[in-house]
């Protein structure tokens, strides 16, 4: 049974307009790796692992029912509300419901419903698509008007076609998610692609890049494939690091302007080092970043999502508070991190010595040689997240 908690609700500061941050409608998780922030704070809940689908390649190993309490949720909005405005002002954060399948937790809306109220937080939800319902949009289109334009939907679809989609996603999902992103598209809601790669989609992707472009999304995150949970047992679908980052970069290099600003959540620190040229890249990844928590359906709160076993809980949003917790994140740095040469993804690396699986602690050292990717150009000052398996 979780325990309830009794934290004060937070009381909102007078809205100072000149503290807003402009969400642009294509995002990239990063921050700074001297002050180990994350730019824009974000927050990360699976309420639940529930879902109606079941994906061979979910990093989930089942779907089950259990749910965070809804007083917890939404205290939760409230905290990180206060953080945010506290140390990054207005819109200076995200909160992120994924799971399992957004759509399928009873309070949605009661979550939505108080980030309209608060106005602080950009919304952000990550869904298979499969709920192309009218008043799903009509709700959607009414929170997009309260919060500014501070919605982003992030919709799964792994593939151009019906039949690559339906590799991982199976029979009438492509479908499904095409009226989904229709609907989107006639509320005028941003939205955003996520596509998971494997070997038998990677020739796929300029295809999605036109397709992304004629549903009008604003970015494409090309995820690489990391085989757990369920998808275990697809681990021969997978890419190697080096051969996913060169194919995208190739895509890269050959993409019009439209397309190049597509991939930026596919290939930031490539993106960021052609907008300005002279700025430096860091060694690490954003793991262990203040601002930056994932959240499961039990309470536990982690800082990265592929390292969200026990032994790296930094707390439990049912028996500390968000800021309590927050403190943690030094000494999880140090754990995770101990020398400064460090790793493009720590969260997949530690994930990989864990299970003692060679192959991919290889594939992933090969992508640190490739200097665009490790930054090991001049002083470290960016860090991203370069799993984005968020
Ligand atoms: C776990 S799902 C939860 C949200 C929602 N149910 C969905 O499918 O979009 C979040 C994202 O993780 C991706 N994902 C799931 N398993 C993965 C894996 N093994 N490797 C990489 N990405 C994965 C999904 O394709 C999806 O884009
Ligand atoms: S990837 Fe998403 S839709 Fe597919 S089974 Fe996992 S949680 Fe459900």
């Amino acid at each position: 049974m979780l325990k309830q908690n009794t934290f004060a609700t937070c009381t909102q500061p007078p809205r100072d307009k000149s503290q807003l941050v402009a969400i642009k409608p294509t995002y990239v998780m990063q921050g700074k790796a001297s002050k180990k922030e994350l730019d824009i704070y974000h927050l990360i809940l699976a309420p639940t692992h529930a879902c109606n689908m079941r994906c061979k390649h979910c990093y989930l190993s089942d779907q089950a029912e259990q749910l965070l309490p809804k007083e917890e949720a939404l205290r939760l909005v409230d905290e990180f509300s206060q953080m945010v405005l506290n140390e990054r002002g207005h819109y200076g954060g995200i909160f992120h419901v994924k799971g399992g399948e957004p759509f399928v937790v009873p309070y949605l809306w009661d979550i939505a419903d108080r980030l309209a109220e608060l106005k602080t937080l950009h919304f952000m939800i990550t869904t298979n698509g499969t709920f192309a319902e009218d008043e799903i949009f009509q709700r959607l289109n009414k929170y997009n008007k309260a919060l500014e334009g501070n919605l982003t939907v992030i919709v799964s679809l792994e593939g151009p076609t019906k039949e690559t989609d339906a590799i991982l996603r199976g029979e009438g999902h492509f479908e499904k998610a095409l009226s989904f992103l229709e609907g989107l598209q006639d509320n005028e809601i941003n939205f955003h692609l996520n596509c998971v790669l494997h070997k038998q989609n990677i020739d796929y992707i300029s295809e999605y890049v036109d397709f992304a472009k004629k549903y009008g999304a604003t970015q494409v995150n090309f995820l690489n494939f990391v085989p757990r949970g369920r998808g275990s047992a697809l681990n021969e679908l997978q890419l190697s690091h080096v051969e996913l980052y060169e194919k995208l970069q190739q895509l890269y290099e050959a993409s019009d302007e439209q397309g190049k600003n597509l991939l930026s959540g596919s290939l930031p620190h490539v993106i960021h080092d052609a907008s300005c040229g002279t700025c430096k890249l860091s060694n690490e990844c954003v793991a262990a970043y203040r601002g930056l928590f994932y959240i499961k359906p039990d309470g536990s709160v982690f800082t990265c999502p592929n390292i969200a076993s026990k032994e790296f809980a930094i707390g439990n949003i049912c028996q500390q508070s968000l800021r309590n917790i927050s403190d943690n994140l030094t000494t999880l740095y140090e754990q995770i991190k101990p020398c400064s040469a460090s790793c493009v993804c720590t969260g997949e690396k530690i994930l990989y010595e864990k299970t003692e699986d060679m192959k991919n602690i290889q594939s992933l050292n090969g992508l640190m040689s490739i200097p665009k990717a490790s930054g090991s150009v001049g002083n470290p000052r960016v860090s991203y997240c370069f799993n984005r398996n968020w």
